[in-house]
């Protein structure tokens, strides 16, 4: 942390919560794109969808190993709190990591993105694409995950991406720069604050999570039920 005319320099976002976020957006478009397309480009859609999988488990050890404001606990807050934030009784300390607000939309979209994922790893397009998982359940379990992946996920998905964006250009009319410590991870604050821990004994945990996330995926796209 340090002092510049008044205003606090925190590190808020670690550089491997950076690293995840932009991946993330970039998969999720390529998924949209992808999976739209069809065809083809399904091999793209599991390549990307299993990268995804892979940033999202790494996401959830983070939540819980990873720098201060990046830990879940740090943003989960009580409905008083967000009820509070809603009449315009925000404080101080809210504008830290994520206010209460964006704390809900970071964990709806979180969840989404994994249920999305997960019924990817269960859906059929019956015509040269399955995922790995669909010969271990019943073709109605298949079909039912196909549904949810391709009329339900996939929707409220886009919902929430664009209701992101959108708070994202509201926050930022109001000189509330949150892009840009999404870029180099630092917020100037009137407030005190510490900062995320992002040396580079944290990042290399943070690389060695990330390959370990990457091998269970890897492990699951590999899944075959023995043949009856
Ligand atoms: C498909 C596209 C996107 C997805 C799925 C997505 C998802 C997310 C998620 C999950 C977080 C929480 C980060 C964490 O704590 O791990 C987040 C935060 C954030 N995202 Fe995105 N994002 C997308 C695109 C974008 C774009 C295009 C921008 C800006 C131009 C952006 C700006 C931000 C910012 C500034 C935050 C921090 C918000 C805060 O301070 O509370 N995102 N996003
Ligand atoms: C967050 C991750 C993902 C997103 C956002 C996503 C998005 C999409 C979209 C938009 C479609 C096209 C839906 C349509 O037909 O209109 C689709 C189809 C499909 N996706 Fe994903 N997907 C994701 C992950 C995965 C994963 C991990 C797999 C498998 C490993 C997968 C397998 C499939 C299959 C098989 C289809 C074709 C289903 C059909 O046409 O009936 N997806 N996905």
């Amino acid at each position: 942390m340090n002092n510049t005319a008044g205003l606090n320099k925190v590190r808020v976002w670690d550089l491997p919560t950076r690293f995840f976020h932009w991946a993330l957006a970039v998969g999720v478009i390529g998924l949209g794109v992808s999976g739209t397309v069809g065809g083809n480009a399904m091999v793209w859609h599991f390549r990307l969808g299993y990268t995804v999988l892979a940033l999202l488990l790494f996401r959830l050890v983070w939540g819980v190993a990873g720098g201060r404001w990046s830990r879940f606990g740090a943003f989960a807050y009580g409905p008083q709190s967000l009820i509070g934030y809603l009449k315009g009784q925000s404080q101080p300390a809210h504008e830290v990591g994520h206010n209460p607000l964006g704390a809900l939309s970071v964990f709806a979209m979180l969840g989404l993105l994994l249920a999305q994922a997960g019924s990817g790893l269960l859906s059929d397009d019956e015509i040269a694409f399955a995922g790995p998982l669909t010969s271990f359940v019943s073709n109605a379990a298949v079909g039912l995950a196909t549904r949810f992946h391709t009329e339900v996920g996939k929707w409220m998905l886009l919902g929430l991406v664009a209701l992101h964006l959108a708070a994202i250009i509201f926050y930022q009319r109001r000189q509330r720069k949150l892009v840009n410590a999404m870029l180099h991870g630092d917020k100037a604050l009137v407030i005190d604050a510490p900062s995320s821990r992002d040396d580079w004994r944290s990042r290399t945990a943070a690389t060695l999570i990330l390959a370990l996330c990457a091998g269970v995926v890897y492990w699951i796209s590999g899944l075959q039920a023995p043949a009856l």
